[in-house]
């Protein structure tokens, strides 16, 4: 019985590392495409340096959407930030696989619920308007984007 324990106990211990590894991307590599694809507006670094264009995102995940105040985000992102969402890996594959905007539109109906519907409504939310503020990046594959959510994530 004993041996079958420890055979059982060495499954276990194989499984949880093929588990921990399967889907998580490579943060070395994420560091290397962050610096192709997003650094050219964003900064990681630990002094923040105040000319970017877009927010500091150093320590992003976790952090409420729009927390910056040095910077002017748009008012989807802000509509975001005043119902207190914050990001997760699964928010930012979104954002910036769907480069449609369609990612917004969950929260749309969420939060502006039928707003949208009426003409008048809707030209007091400027939220109704597709979302295309970050759509002017370049590309980024899916697989890229996990290596570079795990880099994001190790600032954490
Ligand atoms: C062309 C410039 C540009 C590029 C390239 C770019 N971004 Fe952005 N990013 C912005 C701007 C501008 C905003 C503010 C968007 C808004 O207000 O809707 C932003 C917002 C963000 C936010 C929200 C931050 C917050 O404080 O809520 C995240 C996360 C983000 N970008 C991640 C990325 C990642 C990851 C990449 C690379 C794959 C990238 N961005 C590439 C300009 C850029």
């Amino acid at each position: 019985m004993k041996r079958y324990q420890n055979i059982f106990a060495i499954i276990a211990f194989i499984v949880t590392i093929i588990h921990s590894t399967a889907d998580a991307g490579n943060r070395w590599k994420g560091k290397w495409y962050f610096s192709k694809k997003c650094s050219f507006c964003h900064s990681v670094s630990l002094r923040q340096e105040s000319e970017e264009t877009g927010p500091h995102i150093r320590h992003v995940i976790g952090r409420e959407v729009a927390a910056r105040t040095d910077t002017q985000y748009s008012s989807h992102l802000l509509l975001l930030k005043e119902h207190g969402v914050r990001w997760t890996p699964d928010l930012l594959r979104q954002f910036i696989s769907k480069r449609d905007g369609s990612w917004f539109d969950y929260y749309r109906k969420k939060f502006l619920k039928n707003k949208c519907v009426s003409y008048q409504t809707s030209m007091r939310h400027p939220e109704c308007a597709p979302y295309t503020t970050h759509n002017k990046g370049r590309r980024v594959s899916t697989r890229d984007l996990e290596d570079i959510i795990s880099y994001l994530k190790a600032f954490k």
